[in-house]
């Protein structure tokens, strides 16, 4: 990052939330290979920051502690992709520009890093080029991004179905005190797919007139993510995680998308916080991270 604060560094700044799955049940799958799901999802108070600022030529900088693993991945890159997807859609209004990621969160690890990125990618351009596409055109430009792109430029707590494309706000969902824990080994997403052993699973019932987190906790721990148990065969550090989280007293655990982040929520975020420094402790080179969700009213 530059040394002058990011906001005032850059004209145009968006934040990146990490999405976290709070259920994620996978009901079906499509004739094209990819499956159906039922998600209630959600978003954290942290996660990466971009940075867009009007430039000679494109430029594309990195910095923060998973910077690193994202530098010379230019081809897949999903800020550039957003980047020249939108241009394309715009034409000739979209004058060069300098994005910079600050990339906090841990790559390839289910909470969605880099959907979070390509879909502030979009916002923030938006912003600086100073135009506007209509909803829908912009959910269908974000689909081609990826699955769960739509619902991060949503960025609020919400039940996705389809591919992840059919979105439904939840503004009735409280905000959670949370640790997210990852033991930094990337998972492959299609990998994880491919090992699920029932594709048609029981979808996602969400009770009518939930108040308070109790009544959301309850409902949250009958749910599942049924990418959970093929995830866990290819990262059986997926268990270990799970089980130091609860011995901090975690009220619920769980995996996020295809792992291999999971998280914990607990009774505050004095707690969450508490229990993120002692794990960190206990394993320095991890990641762990405590977090407060936002809530459906925001
Ligand atoms: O859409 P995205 O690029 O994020 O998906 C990565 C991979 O995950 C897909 O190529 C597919 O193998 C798998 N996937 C799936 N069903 C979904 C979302 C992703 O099978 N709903």
């Amino acid at each position: 990052m530059p040394e002058k604060g990011f906001a005032e560094a850059f004209g145009v700044t968006e934040e990146a939330r990490a999405k976290i799955n709070l259920a994620l049940h996978v009901t079906g799958q499509r004739a094209d290979g990819y499956h159906l799901l039922d998600m209630l999802v959600t978003f954290a108070d942290c996660g990466d920051r971009l940075g867009f600022l009007p430039a000679k030529a494109d430029a594309f900088t990195l910095s923060g502690r998973f910077g690193e693993t994202l530098a010379g991945d230019s081809g897949t890159n999903l800020v550039l992709r957003a980047r020249d997807l939108l241009r394309e859609a715009v034409g000739v209004l979209a004058f060069p520009v300098h994005i910079h990621l600050e990339k906090n969160l841990p790559v390839a690890s289910g909470i969605g890093g880099g959907s979070a990125d390509a879909a502030a990618t979009l916002r923030g351009l938006m912003r600086l080029w100073g135009m506007s596409l209509p909803a829908e055109a912009l959910a269908a430009l974000a689909l081609r991004l990826g699955a769960d792109v739509p619902m991060c430029v949503e960025s609020r707590p919400l039940i996705a179905r389809g591919i992840g494309e059919q979105i439904e706000a939840v503004p009735d969902l409280p905000a959670f005190a949370m640790v997210l824990a990852n033991p930094l080994k990337g998972v492959s997403t299609p990998e994880v797919f491919r090992r699920l052993a029932t594709k048609n699973n029981p979808s996602l019932n969400l009770a009518s007139g939930l108040t308070g987190s109790a009544g959301w906790l309850a409902m949250i721990g009958a749910a599942r993510n049924d990418l959970e148990p093929p995830a866990r065969q290819l990262v059986p550090e997926i268990a270990v995680i799970s089980a130091m989280l609860q011995g901090r007293g975690a009220l619920l655990t769980r995996m996020s998308g295809s792992g291999a982040t999971c998280f914990g929520i607990f009774a505050s975020m004095v707690e969450a916080q508490e229990a993120a420094t002692a794990l960190h402790g206990t394993r320095p080179d991890w990641y762990f991270q405590a977090t407060e969700t936002i809530s459906g009213g925001m």
